[in-house]
């Protein structure tokens, strides 16, 4: 049985999610059969990994398979920054819906604090819309309202300060905040804010994103904390790191389609990071991977000039 966090909707998150953002198609259908046949009951999904489609029809086959049934699975999928127009909304999410085959999401995430014009793919400057968070947020709170389509509603890449400003007018407190989070971006600040409000954190790219093209040098697996504590444990660094997330209240979404990889990504509930060992987690110096000054920065059309004002000095 797969452990759960509870949410402020009553609901139970599952603690381990596949991640699928780069997971290439032809692989992804795979990874997501491979993983529900050993245990995963929580699929991360998003239309701007272009693989919803894919995703979809690896959980037709599962269910009539009889492996699973819609019930039995966490779906999340994340609106889009090109459909945060109100009107784009419903559409934007009933389109998840389908190309997902699930029936209804359990969680839909604004994806990022950035407008984009509808249609625009990239992050060209003209491909910038005016930011009006307020009334995408109450176009998903309606959504979440008519309840037939998702059964949650959240954010992610939020930070405390934009998080805060949300709840200024939000009538549905988000359900989860998702965002970069392991031993070498810790999010202790974010952390604390998103529980003394009831908001949990899931936190993306969990071993690090190893190798993916934004983290540059830095590579969390090889730091010697989760070298030793690996030994210590017997475990692989990324289960360390992966339990460590865990011991926070966080769920992770370890995103791999290799078989190995999938399996040890779920084995991490038959052994616990002591508190003392916890302590050495406090001195790991942090760096954030996942910047966006390459998405959604520049001085002319984005809301955000600098990479300080997209995480409000989180950074
Ligand atoms: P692969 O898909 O080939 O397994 P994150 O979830 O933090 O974004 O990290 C994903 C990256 O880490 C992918 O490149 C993935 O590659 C790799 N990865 C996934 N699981 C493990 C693991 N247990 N050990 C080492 N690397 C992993």
């Amino acid at each position: 049985e797969m452990p759960r966090f509870k949410l402020n909707t009553g609901q139970y998150i599952p603690a381990v999610g596949l991640g699928t953002w780069q997971a290439k198609p032809g692989e992804v259908g795979e990874a997501v059969k491979y993983a529900i046949k050993v245990g995963y009951r929580h699929i991360d999904c998003a239309k701007a990994y272009g693989n919803e489609k894919e995703i979809g029809d690896a959980l037709q086959e599962l269910f009539k398979e009889g492996i699973v049934t819609r019930g039995d699975l966490w779906i999340t999928s994340k609106l889009w920054n090109s459909d945060q127009h109100p009107d784009d909304v419903p559409l934007a999410l009933a389109g998840s819906v389908q190309d997902l085959q699930c029936d209804y999401l359990d969680l839909y995430l604004m994806h990022w604090p950035v407008a984009l014009k509808k249609g625009a793919q990239g992050t060209a400057p003209e491909d910038f819309a005016p930011l009006d968070t307020k009334a995408t947020w109450q176009a998903m709170e309606k959504c979440y309202e008519k309840g037939d389509k998702t059964k949650a509603i959240g954010i992610s890449n939020f930070s405390v300060v934009k998080t805060k400003a949300l709840l200024s007018y939000a009538k549905v407190v988000p359900a989860v905040n998702q965002v970069e989070c392991h031993p070498m971006w810790q999010q202790k600040k974010l952390h604390d804010f998103l529980y003394s409000q009831g908001i949990h954190l899931t936190a993306y790219s969990p071993i690090g994103s190893g190798g993916s093209w934004f983290t540059k040098h830095v590579k969390v697996l090889e730091h010697p904390v989760l070298q030793s504590l690996a030994k210590k444990y017997n475990k692989t660094p990324a289960q360390i790191a992966l339990r460590w997330n865990i011991e926070m209240g966080h769920s992770v979404l370890p995103k791999s389609t290799n078989p190995e990889r999938i399996k040890e990504n779920l084995h991490i509930f038959d052994f616990k990071i002591s508190e003392e060992d916890l302590k050495l987690f406090d001195k790991i110096e942090q760096v954030r991977l996942l910047c966006g000054d390459d998405l959604w920065v520049n001085d002319t059309t984005s809301p955000y000039k600098t990479v300080e004002e997209l995480w409000d000095g989180e950074i």
